[in-house]
């Protein structure tokens, strides 16, 4: 391979195609594109792992977006983040109870799957589900995309 560095258009080596975007490998907290969809993803640090227990939940107040996530980890360990307010009348989830699987508001008692982020009952509710990744024993999340629910 040829490497290619500055110069004229006509320098540049014929195996480059122009129609493929490049895209920045991810690091924390700055944007990186989403190959195939065209999407910046900008994670933002929530808080560390130890800050949800094992089959737990904790929801954080993110002043500079604005918006109340809740963090939980299920049975395996998987960490999960949604909208922290229930779609009903904005009770905090995070009062709620989490078995593993289902969140139930603690209000007057909407049912929400905790994996998906769909409502169980009622159907027709559901929670924001946004992307989340652990790095270096911290928690992001990335509020500008929702993952489909
Ligand atoms: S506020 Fe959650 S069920 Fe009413």
């Amino acid at each position: 391979m040829i490497p290619w560095s500055a110069g004229t258009v006509s320098e540049r080596p014929e195996a480059i195609d122009e129609h493929v975007s490049l895209v920045p490998i991810g690091i924390a907290g700055r944007p990186f594109g989403c190959p195939g969809t065209g999407r910046v993803m900008t994670f933002t640090r929530v808080c560390g792992i130890d800050d949800v227990g094992p089959l737990g939940k904790n929801s954080f107040y993110l002043m500079d977006v604005g918006i109340e996530v809740l963090i939980l980890r299920d049975r395996q360990g998987v960490m999960r983040a949604f909208e922290g307010v229930c779609p009903h009348e904005d009770y905090p989830l995070v009062e709620g109870h989490f078995d593993g699987s289902t969140i139930t508001c603690a209000a007057h008692g909407w049912i929400i799957d905790g994996i998906t982020g769909k409502g169980v009952s009622p159907a027709s509710c559901r929670i924001a589900a946004y992307p989340l990744k652990v790095e270096g024993g911290d928690i992001f999340v990335d509020f500008d995309n929702q993952l489909e629910n």
